[in-house]
């Protein structure tokens, strides 16, 4: 078999191995194998399943050395396999649980039909995305779930790789639960922040924020990005939220936050940075559930982000690595 047949058959593979860690990360597979080996039939009893159905799950695991076998019909679970409970500080449960969620698995089997006329099937069946969340609670917490522990490492490496000015108010737009703000704060004792989101998303954010400690110093504010954004903050954040648009209302949000910041402020904008060669690249898988879920959602280049920043009188000034494939893009007023 060539290489390019095993990149293929790999990648075919790769679905009913996705399947797996879905069924085990929306079973709790993981957190009821936390404290010890079971034998099928009891681990069936306690996530509720059919274990004839599970046994074959569970072989398939196996052979992903998430789960072992660990005497006859018994199985544990393996170092692996432990980032898969929900209690560990990495867990990817609830990454697996979003990207199997019923719209976003939907939408990427639909790609061929979003890539014909180039228009999102998801959209079509389920409405904007941020409208579906709002309509739908278990799924919308899933998904800040996910933006949480997904943006982790990310959080750390802004906190410490970012000088951000010791006295400065950031706004975060679009900031979600107010995980980064709370890390960013944390990091920095004399700064100030204001979340910024939807309704919807705000009440949880302003629980996150509490919980941190940081309701002294940090306020909360619902509204749409499309109205206008927080003003006089010396430092705007928009962290995975670009991508999410075409380049009109990328410009349309750009524009509320140039509008309303101090002069002498800065935008941040945390996205991954496609790059311009041809070689595997995380942000190359993003971009491809962009396509799928919005309408314009976009991945972009270093360039494509200048000239969005441009449209919208802003400069790119700096762009700095963050690690796990992110890039923190600095812009100041133009
Ligand atoms: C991909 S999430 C990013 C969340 C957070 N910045 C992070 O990196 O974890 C995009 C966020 O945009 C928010 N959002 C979507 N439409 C919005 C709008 N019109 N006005 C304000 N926030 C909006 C969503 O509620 C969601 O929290």
């Amino acid at each position: 078999m060539s290489h390019s047949d095993d990149l293929l058959w790999g990648a075919v593979g790769d679905l009913s191995r996705f399947a797996a860690l879905l069924t085990m990360a929306e079973l709790g597979l993981a957190d009821h194998l936390a404290h010890g080996p079971l034998d099928t039939g009891e681990l069936a009893r306690r996530c509720h399943a059919h274990a004839p159905s599970l046994r074959r799950v569970l072989r398939q695991l196996a052979s992903m050395d998430v789960v072992c076998p660990a005497g006859p019909d018994t199985y544990e679970l393996t170092a692996k396999g432990a980032a898969v409970r929900s209690d560990v500080p990495d867990s990817v449960r609830s990454s697996i649980r979003m990207l199997g969620e019923e719209g976003f698995w939907y939408a990427m089997g639909m790609l061929p039909a979003t890539v014909r006329d180039g228009s999102s099937a998801f959209v079509k069946r389920y409405g904007h995305l941020y409208d579906h969340l709002a309509k739908n609670p278990t799924s919308s917490s899933i998904f800040d779930d996910y933006m949480t522990r997904r943006a982790r490492p990310l959080t750390e490496g802004l906190a410490k790789r970012y000088d951000f000015p010791a006295t400065a108010t950031m706004v975060d737009v679009a900031g979600g639960k107010g995980h980064i703000l709370a890390t960013v704060l944390h990091a920095n004792p004399q700064m100030r922040g204001i979340l910024f989101d939807l309704e919807h998303v705000t009440g949880h954010a302003a629980a996150t924020l509490a919980a941190a400690g940081l309701s002294d110093r940090a306020e909360v504010v619902s509204g749409d990005f499309f109205a206008s954004v927080p003003a006089g903050g010396d430092v705007y954040l928009l962290a995975s939220v670009l991508h999410n648009w075409d380049d009109e209302d990328a410009v349309k949000i750009l524009r509320n936050v140039r509008q309303a910041m101090n002069p002498d402020g800065r935008v941040l904008v945390l996205e991954v940075v496609l790059p311009d060669d041809e070689a595997p690249h995380l942000g190359k898988d993003i971009d491809l559930r962009m396509l799928a879920i919005f309408n314009g959602g976009t991945e972009r280049s270093r360039a494509e982000y200048a000239a969005v920043l441009g449209q919208a009188e802003l400069k790119l000034s700096d762009i700095i690595e963050l690690g796990s494939g992110a890039s923190l893009i600095e812009a100041v007023p133009r």
